[in-house]
């Protein structure tokens, strides 16, 4: 067990080094504050909150709220995602014509049963770093400082400024980072973050490359090649960055690999993909119990990010038919889509996953509670005692 595990856990003072990833529309507060309860870190997605609206920071109580009603989810515990890409264009008529032409293709039919509303469905944490919303930064600020202290703040596809992370890290909240690459990590190294999620090519849900990496400079490291390379960046620069693999961890065993290989803790999504507590528990239980064969594959159409997901017939359709369209840029095209498949929840097959979905545990008769596959995930893990 390595000395950055120890540090890990005395710094967040939890009792293992894991790290429940935070996952957009699936894991829930319930899940974050039990998996803080079992001695792990819990988060809390905010990507849906948008930030650019005064009401921002009750929506972040709320969702903090359902956290803290567990007990023993203290907020030391608990890490609040941020999505940080790029504040996109709104999309050309054209665009919202290309989109809506190519799902008729794709569906079949000639009406997607609504109008065409194309919202911003993820506000990015750069909107309230500009000068209009310095106000709604401020009174983030002040909710972080007067009513919930976080233990971590993560950010997805990007990082904030250095000036925006300064002031978070003022209030004793550490930041974390995604990475997918060197270049990136070597980047958060740099920029002295606190800690760097190192996402691996096996992991589920969104590619957290920085804007533009996902199109030219995506070499598609494992996550154990990422986190080799991340672990040499860190010493040669002599910085005390927690790295935290995150990609195809659906074990005790493959936790324990990483930690003896010098891991901070791990970050595992898709184990938690069928928990009582997750959106998705009864469609993954059913797939899971289903014998099917079942694999993923990378694909960046339905939300205009490369995402990886399950391998479906509708998702096969899809890439051959978008190949080349000009489309709504992501956070438009994703919410769109996202009401799309609420009218059509049959056809539109997309599950993001990453590549251990296969591993997935489920119950005999019901769905496994977070808290007993956490206690999977550690029974046979070697922590150290102090
Ligand atoms: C359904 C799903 C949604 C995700 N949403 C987010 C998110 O909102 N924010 C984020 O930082 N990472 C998100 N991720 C990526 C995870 O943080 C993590 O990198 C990934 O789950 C690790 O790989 P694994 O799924 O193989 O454990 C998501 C992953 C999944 C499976």
């Amino acid at each position: 067990m390595s000395r950055e595990c120890t540090r890990f856990l005395k710094t967040f003072k939890l009792n293992y080094p894991i790290v429940q990833a935070p996952m957009a529309g699936v894991s829930t507060p319930e899940m974050a504050s039990a998996v803080a309860a079992s001695g792990g870190l819990g988060s809390l997605t905010l990507s849906h909150v948008d930030l650019q609206d005064t009401s921002a920071v009750s929506a972040i109580r709320k969702a903090v709220n359902s956290f803290l009603s567990t007990a023993g989810a203290d907020p030391q515990k608990a890490n609040l995602n941020f999505f940080c890409h790029p504040i996109y264009p709104i999309p050309t008529v054209r665009q919202k014509e290309n989109w809506n032409n190519l799902y008729c293709e794709v569906l079949e039919t000639k009406d997607l049963k609504s109008p065409l509303k194309f919202d911003n469905g993820n506000v990015s944490f750069k909107s309230i770093e500009t000068q209009e919303n310095s106000d709604i930064f401020l009174s983030l600020l002040t909710f972080f400082e007067t009513e919930f202290t976080p233990g971590v703040v993560s950010f997805h596809f990007g990082c904030p400024s250095s000036s925006s992370i300064q002031k978070l890290k003022k209030l004793g909240i550490a930041i974390f980072v995604t990475a997918t690459s060197e270049f990136e990590g070597e980047e958060l190294l740099k920029l002295g973050v606190d800690g760097i999620i190192c996402q691996g090519y096996e992991a589920g849900g969104h590619r957290g490359c920085f804007p533009g990496n996902e199109v030219h400079l995506d070499e598609g490291l494992s996550t154990l090649c990422l986190f080799k390379r991340l672990q040499e960046a860190k010493n040669k620069l002599g910085s005390e960055a927690f790295l935290i693999p995150a990609g195809g961890i659906m074990d005790s065993r493959a936790i324990q690999f990483y930690l003896d290989q010098g891991a901070s803790a791990c970050q595992l999504g898709t184990a938690f993909l069928a928990a009582a507590e997750s959106k998705s528990s009864k469609f993954y239980r059913d797939l899971i119990k289903s014998h099917h064969k079942i694999s993923t594959t990378l694909t960046p159409f339905p939300s205009g990010l490369p995402a990886r997901t399950l391998q479906t017939p509708f998702i096969e359709r899809l890439a051959s038919l978008s190949q080349g369209k000009d489309l709504p840029p992501y956070g438009y095209r994703y919410s769109e889509f996202k009401l799309l498949r609420s009218k059509f929840p049959s056809l539109v097959n997309f599950h993001l996953c990453g590549q251990g979905v296969n591993q997935i545990q489920t119950g005999r008769d019901k769905c496994l509670s977070t808290a007993e596959i956490f206690s999977r995930l550690t029974q046979d893990l070697v922590v150290p005692a102090d």
